[in-house]
């Protein structure tokens, strides 16, 4: 029989976690089935009981159960517990493990567009969950400078209290959006504005050199501002794939290509 595979959230049927995770198995001739599971608001933990009694092999977490999922799972990776976030699950022993691959996913996708992150000066806009989960793997995967920039100063400065101590090689520091300024390698935009259609204004005196948008399909007035001033950029698609594959590679033991799926 294939292994089992889902992907759980609350609404679910946006989800291209399938078609992802069938084309990697296409690829790499793993045996797989891959679904879309809808759990009651209130019903996150019986749900991934429920799939794992059933035998299934792993499951991927999204909104809005990733805080949910940290809070079950027993075993944790070095990178999850930073995130406070799971986004993938799977059963060893009869314990339930789980890892963040948001971060990784990212890098994966910033790597694959050709651009470098050693010794990289990063401004991220936000800070949520989604500017949680990334910062560990950028350091780790060699930036050095990042400013976390949020509508809400004290949301930034707890995430820099927070997370400064996991990342001691790298400088982190908070700034409020309406008075960025500086020079950044990159520029990452991880506030929820494009997915709720809202307006985000760069300052003039704003300079970088890469925009990464971790949203994608979306209209965004950050990517639109980037490419006005001819400034290379991307759309969170990447990001979306490089995580999926990170997860494949957990559960399946091979680690499909991301170019191939761009
Ligand atoms: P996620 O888990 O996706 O990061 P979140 O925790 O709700 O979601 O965080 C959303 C982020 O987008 C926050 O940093 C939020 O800023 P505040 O902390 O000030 O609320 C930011 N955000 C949402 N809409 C925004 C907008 N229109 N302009 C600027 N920042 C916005």
């Amino acid at each position: 029989m294939s292994k089992q595979f889902a992907v759980i959230g609350n609404p679910i049927e946006q989800s291209r976690s399938p078609e992802l995770h069938h084309a990697f198995a296409a690829k790499t001739g793993i045996d797989l089935r891959y679904s879309k599971r809808l759990a009651p608001l209130d019903g996150f933990e019986a749900s991934v009981q429920d799939f794992f009694a059933h035998g299934g092999s792993g499951m991927n977490v999204t909104v809005p159960f990733k805080e949910q999922a940290f809070a079950q799972c027993q075993v944790l990776t070095e990178r999850a517990k930073i995130a406070k976030a799971v986004n993938t699950l799977w059963m060893q022993d009869g314990i339930l493990h789980g890892d963040n691959t948001d971060g990784q996913g990212l890098v994966d996708a910033i790597h694959a567009l050709g651009w470098s992150l050693t010794q990289s000066r990063i401004l991220i806009l936000g800070a949520g969950g989604a500017t949680r989960g990334v910062i560990y793997p950028l350091v780790q995967a060699g930036a050095k400078h990042i400013v976390i920039a949020n509508r809400t100063l004290s949301r930034a400065e707890q995430l820099v209290t927070d997370l400064q101590q996991h990342v001691p090689q790298a400088e982190l520091s908070a700034t409020a959006l309406t008075t960025l300024t500086g020079e950044f390698d990159l520029v990452i935009n991880a506030t929820s504005a494009s997915l709720s259609g809202e307006t985000l204004i760069l300052p003039e005196q704003l300079i970088f050199h890469h925009a990464y948008e971790m949203a994608y399909g979306k209209p965004s007035s950050f990517l639109d501002q980037a490419k006005a001033r001819g400034i290379p950029s991307s759309e969170g698609f990447g990001m979306l794939v490089g995580q999926a594959i990170e997860a494949f590679s957990i559960w399946n033991g091979v680690k499909p290509e991301l170019k191939d799926f761009l």
